[in-house]
């Protein structure tokens, strides 16, 4: 299974990606939408093509620059029947991608949604003095970080912590699970029930 990963920053998801055995997932493009970001160059570290669509060159065209994106991907054999995951991209698909990969795009999110969705998700959590919040991997439908959850794992809120501290242990269970889940789908393991993803073999379906 083909796999397109969008990025717009950092990388440390798709690092995980890179670095786990993903079963018959490859990662086969990734694209962000800024230039310059450290994620293109893990992407190119471990040989694997690296493309930049800059969202800001298709001004207000959602459309336009999702139509770029979808023609990148195709370029790298990410069809309909691959996927796509979402590693830290920072732009919200509209209906007209995420209707071309039904079921087939995965997201990481840092909060236990549905609470926190949004770009915010640790500061907006610690400012709101939760406990506990944590991470969040799930499909992405036409919604706003609300498509059916995949994984989640919570993450206590610590005395002291700021944004930075509790965002990295989010990031360690992120790092676990992501990988996890995209190996899963490949091996055609996750069946969508309603808003209910269960594995196949756990004995729930
Ligand atoms: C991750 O924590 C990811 O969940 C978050 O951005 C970070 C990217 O880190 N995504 C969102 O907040 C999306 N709403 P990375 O670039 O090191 O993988």
């Amino acid at each position: 299974m083909n796999v397109g990963v969008l990025v717009s920053g950092t990388g440390t998801n798709l690092q995980a990606l890179l670095d786990a055995d993903l079963g018959a997932a490859r990662v086969a493009v990734v694209v962000s939408n800024r230039p310059g970001v450290a994620a293109l160059d893990r992407a190119t570290a471990a040989g694997v093509p690296a493309v930049v669509v800059p969202h800001g060159a298709y001004g207000d065209d959602r459309a336009a620059f999702e139509d770029a994106v979808l023609a990148v991907l195709a370029q790298h054999g990410v069809l309909p029947g691959g996927a796509v995951v979402l590693a830290g991209f920072m732009r919200i698909l509209t209906p007209r991608f995420v209707d071309r990969f039904p079921l087939r795009i995965v997201n990481t999110h840092p909060s236990l949604l549905p609470a926190f969705p949004g770009a915010n998700a640790v500061a907006d959590a610690l400012a709101h003095g939760v406990k506990v919040t944590g991470a969040t991997v799930h499909f992405v439908d036409g919604t706003l970080d609300g498509g059916p959850i995949i994984a989640q794992a919570a993450v206590p809120v610590l005395p002291g912590d700021d944004a930075a501290a509790l965002h990295a242990r989010i990031l360690c269970e992120e790092h676990r699970m992501l990988p996890a889940a995209v190996r899963s789908l490949a091996a055609g393991e996750l069946l969508c029930q309603g808003r209910h993803v269960i594995r196949r073999g756990s004995g729930a379906e």
